[in-house]
């Protein structure tokens, strides 16, 4: 399978071009500027911008790809509620632009979603209503839109905070944040009143890979099974870690103001993903051994 995957430099892009390569997976990385991914070879790289209309025809059109995997997003909710012109453009149109590129090469499409399309009373089943509290999730719900109107063969997948090793020039994730607090002594404040059922990294690269070889369509999640607060999960860093716990402060998000609104109870139920795919994710607990290689 000929297999583009869009934002190869970020976060989760890095890991799945990784992954999918590994299982013999014939990877075309596109992202913006350079190569990030030093396993990923140059000729398999291609630096495009996904909102210039015409970078993307003639990229995907000299690929010819099986599967577009769109992965690439402005992903960060605060930022794209502070630069919402850039955030329809990253999210919206190169979304609409690689359908349109997608339908002249009979490619498959799986985009990469968020449980930010949902509002609150999660954990959400696949067909729940969507209902996004922000601008980022609405930029996502309206890709996801065009996707399911494009014709082309579609599956959605939806993750929910991302978690997991970091590769070598990453910016530290979540839990390396609370560690490096942690073992700097530093007193940190965690909110303990949104809930999520975050998602192991390679779980994600493990269930995506099941989407692409059974070829099913449709929306499918892939999360966690353990619904916890970000403090929770600061509090299992530390224990596991043996770290210094009474330097996290649990806050309440009204005490604790974000730019943006998130839900207090979101997270994503996985049912369909199971029953299809024997999708089977890791325990948080589990998660953070590997994160940290213990
Ligand atoms: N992280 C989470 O917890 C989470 C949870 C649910 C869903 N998701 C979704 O999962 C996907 C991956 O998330 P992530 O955390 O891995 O994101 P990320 O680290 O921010 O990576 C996104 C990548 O997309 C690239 N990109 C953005 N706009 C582009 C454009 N116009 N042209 C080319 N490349 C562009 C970015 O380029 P630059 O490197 O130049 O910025 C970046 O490398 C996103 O679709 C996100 O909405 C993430």
């Amino acid at each position: 399978m000929n297999t583009i995957i869009t934002g190869s430099n970020g976060y989760l892009g890095q890991f799945l071009c990784n992954f999918l390569s590994e299982t013999g997976i014939q990877v075309k990385a596109i992202s913006r500027g350079i190569n990030k991914n030093i396993r990923i070879n140059s000729q398999d790289y291609f630096g495009v911008d996904l909102t210039i209309e015409k970078d993307i025809f003639s990229v995907i059109s000299s690929i010819n790809p099986d599967i577009i995997i769109h992965n690439a997003a402005m992903s960060k909710p605060d930022f794209c509620d502070a630069n919402k012109e850039a955030c329809l453009l990253q999210n919206v149109s190169s979304t609409k632009y690689l359908l349109e590129a997608a339908a002249k090469s009979h490619a498959r499409f799986i985009y990469v979603s968020t449980d930010f399309v949902f509002g609150e009373d999660g954990p959400h089943a696949e067909d729940s209503l969507p209902a996004p509290l922000n601008f980022y999730g609405e930029t996502k719900l309206m890709a996801e839109e065009l996707v399911k109107k494009s014709g082309l063969s579609y599956s959605i997948m939806r993750p929910v905070f991302i978690y997991g090793p970091c590769y070598e020039g990453m910016k530290p994730t979540f839990l390396h944040w609370v560690k490096n607090s942690l073992e700097n002594n530093k007193q940190i404040k965690v909110v303990d009143d949104q809930k999520r059922t975050p998602t192991f990294v390679l779980d994600i690269c493990k269930g995506l890979h099941a989407m692409m070889t059974n070829k099913v369509t449709g929306n499918f999640h892939l999360a966690g099974n353990d619904i916890i607060s970000p403090y929770q999960m600061a509090i299992k860093v530390a224990e596991i870690l043996g770290l210094n716990a009474s330097l996290i402060e649990p806050v309440d998000s009204e005490n604790f103001p974000e730019p943006v609104k998130r839900a207090k109870k979101s997270g994503l139920t996985c049912d369909r993903a199971k029953r299809e795919l024997g999708y089977q994710p890791i325990s948080f607990e589990e998660g953070i051994r590997l994160t940290f290689a213990l």
